[in-house]
């Protein structure tokens, strides 16, 4: 272990800028209403648990009135307007996200707990090329689609989590607006904010009144959403719980739908690999938003002849990660999301334990308030442990080894989920051997969680189906 503890000077990130209302209502045909319901709860700040707004809840009347406005303003403006003229206003939202970037980098880690290093540097910035990238296809559609006729489906209803509040919004509304459909947009419960800022965007942008409505609320305001009758496309990511329950409960009725749920994507390392830069990426892969991503590298798979080498790298790097403060500008890991969140990771804690595995934390202090875990390795994992098959969601990483190629791909591939997966070697043939084999809607090649606009996302198997980003993203949002 190193002996050298870093110490940095706190660099803290102003937050006095940043507007957040005492209360938000709905977001319902182009304005701010008190919820039907009469309805709120509060929304925290999970590093220091200080309450950030007050939040309605969305009922059934709210959802109702929500689809009601965004069905009329497809009807009578959105499905009839120039698609040229639909772009320049998705243009617009692009370019007032990056205006202010900085208010919605520091709400979204105020909110979500993530270091504003990944809220400045990647939630932001994408969200705004997500717009930006789509804004370009809204006009060129029939060149997306040759002789296919493509026509927008209507009303999309859309349910996102929490670990990409702002990025997973810009995801969904993004295409549906690229290809002409009006929305009803609901962020998870504990991370409204940004949601809202958007909405606030939307509204200054002088969108059609109706085109984009966003709602708060729990599960039961996302089942009303799932279940209302005029709602033609259901775009869901979240747990696979939650994506069967969706999947059931639209069974025999035209809607379409597509689901991005959970993961447990494996990062494997060859003897060729160059192992600092894959001992960086692996790092990158599974502590990145505090592992609250579908496609996290949450196995690792190592080489048996490197392995000792590897984890020791990896031990010596997590003793140097900065876990705490989300707006520091040091911080490394932030707090995880929430409570049920945390207790969550703690409980597959105490399960790997339980399976007898060798389990690394690094000695770092944790913040006295909030919720904080640290980076953890359990080392001398097998197939069978339930701490390998099951998402935990967290700054979480299990360590395996393997001799040959077609053993690590069986162990790879053997798994209810394949959303992602990453190979670090020197060898192109062993690159293309894998990226076929592997059962992984995304491989990356010695990298990891890189994301692009134009670049196709999604799962295969209990990941769910359907694509985001790029022309593949098109789809699923206009029948052809
Ligand atoms: P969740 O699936 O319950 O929540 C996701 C969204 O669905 C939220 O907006 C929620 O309000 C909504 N929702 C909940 N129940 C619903 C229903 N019956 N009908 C319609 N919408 C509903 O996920 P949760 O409880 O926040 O996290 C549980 C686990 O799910 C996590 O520990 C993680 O393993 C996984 N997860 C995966 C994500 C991914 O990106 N694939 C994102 C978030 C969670
Ligand atoms: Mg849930």
């Amino acid at each position: 272990m190193s002996k050298f503890e870093w110490k940095y000077a706190a660099a803290p990130e102003a937050s006095n800028h940043a507007k957040i209302d005492a209360r938000y209502g709905l977001f319902i045909n182009g304005k701010f209403v008190n919820p039907l319901s009469k309805k709120y709860y509060s929304t925290h700040n999970p590093a220091t648990g200080q309450k950030l707004s007050e939040i309605a809840e969305a009922g059934e009347k709210d959802v109702n009135s929500a689809v009601a406005a965004a069905r009329q303003a497809y009807e009578k403006v959105w499905k009839k307007m120039p698609a040229k003229e639909r772009a320049k206003y998705i243009f617009r939202i692009a370019r007032v996200i990056q205006e202010r970037s900085r208010e919605l980098a520091v709400i979204e880690s105020m909110n979500g707990g993530k270091p504003i290093r990944e809220s400045r540097d990647f939630d932001v910035p994408t969200a705004a090329n997500h717009f930006f990238y789509y804004a370009g296809w809204a006009d060129k559609l029939d060149y997306a689609f040759p002789n296919k006729k493509p026509k927008s489906l209507g009303v999309a209803a859309q349910i996102i989590p929490w670990n990409f509040p702002l990025l997973m919004a810009a995801w969904k509304i993004a295409p549906a607006l690229a290809t002409g459909n009006t929305v009803v947009l609901k962020p998870a419960e504990t991370t409204p904010l940004t949601a809202l800022k958007l909405a606030e965007i939307i509204r200054d942008c002088d969108l059609p009144p109706g085109v984009v409505n966003i709602i708060t609320g729990f599960g039961n305001t996302g089942a009303a959403m799932v279940n209302h009758p005029d709602v033609n496309k259901i775009a869901f990511t979240g747990s696979t719980d939650v994506g069967k329950i969706i999947q059931k409960s639209i069974a025999g009725t035209d809607k379409k739908l597509t689901l991005e749920l959970g993961g447990k994507a494996a990062n494997i390392i060859f003897d060729d690999a160059p192992i600092n830069q894959a001992v960086e990426g692996v790092i990158n892969g599974i502590f990145f938003n505090q592992g609250h991503v579908c496609c996290a590298g949450s196995r690792l798979f190592v080489q048996e002849n490197i392995a000792e080498e590897v984890i020791q790298k990896l031990k010596a790097r997590m003793q140097t990660l900065i876990v705490g403060d989300p707006l520091d500008k040091n911080t490394d890991i932030g707090a995880i999301n929430s409570r049920e969140q945390l207790d969550k990771i703690n409980y597959y804690l105490k399960v790997g334990k339980e399976e007898g595995l060798e389990i690394y934390q690094p000695n770092c202090k944790l913040p006295a308030n909030g919720f904080y875990c640290k980076p953890t390795l359990f080392i001398g994992a097998a197939q069978s442990n339930r701490v390998v098959q099951e998402e935990i969601f967290g700054p979480v990483l299990t360590i395996q080894t393997f001799r040959t190629i077609e053993e690590v791909i069986e162990k790879a591939n053997n798994i209810p989920y394949g959303l992602s997966a990453g190979v670090w070697t020197d060898k192109g043939s062993k690159i293309f051997n894998l990226t076929t084999k592997l059962r992984a809607g995304v491989v990356w090649a010695n990298t990891y969680n890189k994301f692009d606009p134009s670049s196709p996302f999604g799962g295969y198997k209990e990941s769910g189906f359907g694509r985001e980003g790029g022309l593949h993203g098109l789809m699923p949002y206009l029948n052809l």
